[in-house]
């Protein structure tokens, strides 16, 4: 089989010389790749960088090698383009169709995915212009990377910096799995719970349960990959953000059912993937709770939790969203699944079995798709992310 074609669009920003290990990963993971600096970009990392890491020369001129057209031969040739860094600059052109040099003529040649990584300081990227440009790119189906929050250029920290090579090269690799699929989320806003809820005790302890939030993450991975908003409500899990996600942290099942609601106001499908704890501590003890000698510990009384699935379902935030919601069984898995389908009524429960050996912090899961039609997908063991392009593939139809 024929290597994918990859374009690595590079423009001029510091954070070029981060382009040099995505392409490495590329290269090294199959992908034939055809690096396409602009002029500001090769003030950065030189021409002989390029070269020697693709293996084949940068293309940098609509005027060499004329005969052979490249402004239309390497954009047409393409499986997907990847600009990386994409400068505030780069977004602008490529909103606005301009192509004054090499690689804006393959942006607008190209028929393939087209992913952005765009690097820039924070007020750069927060301005309407730019965010109005990002908009545009993504209405038009274009996948743009959230940027990573940190280190600046200088001293400055904030939202602005460079996704991860690593995290750029994931997305790259799912959209071109997606092949003529494209990002068929793009233009929508997913809300995404991972992790397990703790209830506190007292300053010291809680109730909790065992997930790790992989699947979550891997959900909001994909989904982001598919060209959708994606916010991703977290709660104590130890997983690096994923690039292009907005990630809200949380504890407990109350915070979690605020920060859920309020992205869900203006969201297009609402995806319940956290093990949200059914009961609290009655009360919360604000000193540690000490043992007394000849003393039997007090019983621990619980209240009841918010089920935030089912009033999600019973009451849209948004009218027409689709609500997804998971359910971990231990026995008469199918069973428990397609009654607890009909009692939060959900659009859609993705069930699997649990238990001490099986699914928690595991990379990877098996599955039922259960829908509110009556339709029924086995998900044979596999990936986590496979599953979460599953569950994408059945809410993408569903979405008003
Ligand atoms: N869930 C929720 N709020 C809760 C409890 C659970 O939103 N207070 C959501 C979970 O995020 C998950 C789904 O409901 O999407 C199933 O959770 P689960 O705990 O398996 O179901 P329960 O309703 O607790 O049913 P049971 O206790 O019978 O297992």
């Amino acid at each position: 089989m024929d290597k994918p074609k990859v374009v690595l669009g590079v423009s001029g920003g510091i954070a070029a010389y981060k382009a040099c290990e995505l392409l490495r990963r590329l290269t090294e993971s199959g992908h034939e790749v055809q690096v396409v600096p602009t002029a500001s970009a090769l003030h950065f990392v030189g021409e002989a960088t390029w070269a020697a890491l693709s293996g084949r020369s940068a293309a940098t001129e609509v005027w060499e090698s004329v005969h052979d057209v490249p402004h239309v031969r390497i954009g047409q040739g393409a499986d997907l383009v990847v600009v990386a860094p994409a400068t505030a600059d780069m977004l602008a052109k490529a909103a606005h169709g301009l192509a004054d040099d090499l690689l804006t003529n393959t942006l607008l040649t190209a028929r393939c995915p087209v992913v952005f990584a765009p690097a820039m300081h924070t007020e750069m990227w927060e301005h309407p212009a730019t965010q109005e440009n990002v908009a545009t790119l993504r209405r038009r189906g274009a996948v743009v990377i959230e940027p990573a929050v940190g280190r600046l250029t200088g001293k400055d920290t904030g939202k602005g910096r460079l996704p991860d090579p690593e995290e750029i090269y994931e997305v790259c690799r799912r959209v071109l799995a997606r092949g003529t699929a494209g990002p068929d989320l793009s233009g929508r806003h997913v809300v995404i719970s991972a992790g397990g809820t703790r209830e506190p005790l007292d300053p010291v302890r809680f109730l909790g349960n065992r997930s790790s939030g992989k699947q979550g993450y891997a959900l909001a991975r994909t989904a982001a990959a598919r060209g959708a908003r994606v916010t991703l409500v977290a709660a104590n899990t130890a997983l690096p953000d994923p690039a292009g996600v907005d990630v809200v942290r949380v504890g407990t099942a109350v915070q979690l059912r605020k920060a859920v609601l309020k992205a869900a106001a203006d969201a297009d499908a609402v995806v319940m993937a956290a093990a949200v704890a059914d009961f609290r501590p009655a009360a919360y003890a604000t000193g540690k709770i000490k043992k007394q000698d000849g003393q039997e510990p007090a019983p621990v009384a619980l209240v009841r939790n918010p089920d935030i699935l089912a009033e999600i379902s019973a009451d849209r935030p948004r009218s027409g969203q689709v609500v997804v919601g998971f359910a971990a069984e231990t026995d008469d898995v199918l069973a428990n699944g397609r009654a607890k389908l009909r009692r939060k009524g959900c659009d859609l429960l993705v069930v699997n079995e649990v238990g001490e050996t099986k699914t928690f912090g595991s990379e990877e899961n098996e599955a039922v798709i259960l829908a509110s039609d009556g339709d029924e997908t086995p998900v044979p063991h596999g990936p986590k992310e496979a599953l979460a392009d599953l569950v994408w593939d059945q809410v993408a139809p569903r979405l008003a």
